[in-house]
């Protein structure tokens, strides 16, 4: 039988518009917090594919998703390439050497080498074939990567940041410097994409979380392009595997028209408004999103946006979903609303 959230994904005819929440498998749910207590910390919940399936598992029947998105981070990528990583109580990821010369680009792990350490990755998505397989409900799994410019922002500024002025510094003085690291993770990211579709997943989705630092005009050149090669890649060779690409903040970009590529979906942010997206990508892709997360915390505010994207899409060519991740203090029963908002205004 074929599964709604992929079917959605090719513009196919649904019985409803399908919802998932970017977070989903995450802090807001007690549940996945006994979870991470018992692995000891985030970075062995990755690690552990039995426990890693358990939590991805867990919105599916606690707020009643439609896709279930494997529990892992982006940054277990860098991580495999060579670079030690910490995530630390209150600030987030860390890694302790952060990459800034050509032979430190040059002693990172790359290509087929790296893309074979993710082994925890590819068990999880093995174990979650088999459990979402033995199911009734037909619910699609999405593998995902961080975009090479979201994750090279992080291998060059060492952690989180507000500035993006170390990258900054080396996208205007020494562009060429940078494309090498983009290119390493790029070979590296499309042979892991390969082994998560090997391994199981229904659908892929590639976050460039931190696509809004760059401007408008730069966009293509030091991210865009790269996700589009990525996108291209696996197209080729799994036509039947949805692709989404999730560019967050990029507006300008849009509506100038630039958005490219040969993918299936346009994850569209908070900060787009839907009915530009549709008017400039929704005849070219399927559109998902985008309800601002902190509308969460509002049940009133939550159905009067999901009554407003239905009225704009028309359940057509759409996927719900929030336009970022849900942040950790939202009620649980507030997200579950949210879910069945949009079923309900969509079911046909
Ligand atoms: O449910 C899901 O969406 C699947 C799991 C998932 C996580 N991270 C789990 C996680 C996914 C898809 C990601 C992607 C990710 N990781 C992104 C891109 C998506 C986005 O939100 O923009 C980015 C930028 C990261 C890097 C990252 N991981 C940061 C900056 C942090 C710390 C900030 C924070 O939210 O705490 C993480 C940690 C992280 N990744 C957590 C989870 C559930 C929280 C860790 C914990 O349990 O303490």
């Amino acid at each position: 039988m074929s599964k709604i959230f992929v079917d959605a994904c090719f513009g196919k005819e649904t019985p409803y518009t399908p919802v998932w929440m970017m977070r989903q498998a995450g802090r807001y749910l007690p549940e996945y917090m006994a979870v991470r207590a018992k692995a000891g910390n985030f970075l062995n919940l990755c690690h552990n594919p039995e426990l890693a399936a358990e939590v991805t598992i867990q919105p599916l029947d606690i707020v009643g998703v439609d896709a279930a998105i494997l529990f892992s981070d982006i940054l277990v990528i860098p991580n495999e390439m060579g670079m030690k990583l910490e995530f630390l109580k209150g600030e987030g990821p860390v890694f302790d050497k952060p990459v800034k010369t050509e032979e430190d680009i040059d002693a990172l792990i790359g290509g087929e080498e790296a893309a074979s350490k993710l082994t925890y990755v590819y068990e999880t998505i093995q174990l979650l074939r088999k459990q979402l397989d033995e199911r009734e409900d037909n619910i699609a799994l999405i593998g995902f990567t961080g975009a090479p410019w979201t994750l090279a922002t992080y291998m060059i500024e060492g952690q989180g940041t507000k500035t993006y002025n170390i990258c900054k510094k080396m996208m205007y003085s020494n562009p060429t410097l940078l494309h090498k690291i983009l290119r390493k993770v790029t070979d590296v990211v499309k042979l892991y994409m390969e082994k998560q579709i090997e391994s199981g997943v229904d659908v892929v989705q590639i976050f460039d979380s931190w696509a809004a630092a760059i401007e408008p005009s730069k966009y293509d050149e030091f991210s865009w392009k790269y996700m589009v090669e990525i996108a291209e890649y696996l197209k080729e060779k799994y036509p039947h595997i949805p692709v989404i690409m999730f560019p967050k903040g990029i507006s300008a970009f849009i509506e100038r028209g630039l958005v490219y590529g040969n993918f299936d979906v346009f994850g569209v942010d908070w900060g787009t408004p839907m009915a530009m997206a549709k008017e400039k990508l929704g005849d070219k892709y399927i559109l998902q999103g985008n309800m601002e997360p902190c509308r969460l915390y509002s049940k009133e505010q939550t159905t009067a946006c999901v009554e407003a994207i239905q009225n704009i899409m028309g359940g057509k060519r759409h996927i719900f979903n929030l336009g970022h991740g849900i942040l950790p203090d939202v009620p649980v029963e507030n997200a579950k609303h949210f879910v069945s908002e949009c079923k309900r205004v969509s079911k046909k």
